[in-house]
């Protein structure tokens, strides 16, 4: 299988990097989740993400949640498998060129960073929303590691890892969903995926697919056919399209 080899190096992100994926969350998302029965109503909203990289992710989450959705009470909890990574989330420190990178909007740029030193660092009150820490989600017990969490990030990670151990950190990652849970899963074998996702019965959310597929391919080399982490276009004739293209899967199990 072409998709799979290992490296787990590459710790390529970006801040707000999928807007389209944010769209969702703030809508069809938290609307979703606000239906569980065992929901965020009494305690905060538990985000867990998993490969965090630098945290670009995580306060991206927090960032957007904070000033689009201030009503909402929520953690983020965020782990990824090198430990100069998890000092970097804590220190929230990013270069311009960190920042600056994919062209943020002004609103994102101006509620998340402040200046410091000619640097840019993460806002306090954006920062206390995130705990961070190292796991390796192929071998270390997710479950016992994270909250019950009701949003799931698994993104970018998967397409590093060889077959056995990518199929290894879906399953371990998805124990630390509660029943009613949102999944956003990008950067993964498109097969992988369809499979995955039915086995777990996940079901494609069904906002603006091909827009956040096609979008998150403009991070991947444009001759995508040449690196195993490569994504093919959005292609009308394949089977299962929506759960092909989608990165956000929802659950009630
Ligand atoms: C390409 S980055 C993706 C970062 C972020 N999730 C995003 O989508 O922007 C992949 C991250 O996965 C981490 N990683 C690789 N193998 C891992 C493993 N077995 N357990 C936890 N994190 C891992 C790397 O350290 C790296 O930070």
């Amino acid at each position: 299988m072409t998709g799979c080899r290992p490296s787990q190096n590459h710790t390529y992100t970006a801040f707000n990097r999928s807007p389209g994926q944010m769209e969702a969350l703030i809508g069809p998302v938290l609307r979703f989740i606000s239906r569980a029965a065992d929901g965020p109503r009494q305690t905060p909203l538990q985000i867990n993400v998993m490969a965090g990289s630098i945290g670009a992710e995580a306060y991206t989450l927090a960032s957007t949640l904070l000033s689009l959705r201030p009503n909402i009470d929520f953690q983020i909890h965020c782990s990824d498998l090198h430990d100069e990574n998890v000092a970097r989330c804590y220190e929230g420190i990013y270069s311009a060129e960190e920042v600056l990178a994919t062209g943020l909007p002004e609103r994102f740029f101006r509620t998340t960073f402040e200046r410091e030193n000619g640097f840019y660092r993460v806002k306090p009150a954006i920062r206390k929303r995130v705990t961070f820490f190292k796991a390796d989600i192929v071998t270390d017990p997710l479950a016992q590691l994270y909250p019950p969490g009701d949003i799931l990030f698994v993104q970018n990670v998967l397409f590093h890892l060889d077959c056995s151990a990518a199929h290894r950190a879906f399953t371990n990652a998805l124990s630390t969903a509660k029943t009613h849970h949102a999944l956003f899963i990008d950067g993964m074998s498109l097969d992988m995926r369809v499979d995955l996702t039915r086995q777990h019965q996940l079901m494609p959310l069904e906002y603006k697919i091909r827009a956040i597929h096609q979008h998150a391919r403009r991070h991947v080399p444009e001759d995508w056919w040449n690196y195993y982490f490569g994504a093919e276009p959005y292609l009308f004739f394949k089977a299962d399209r929506k759960r092909r293209y989608s990165t956000i899967f929802l659950t009630t199990q």
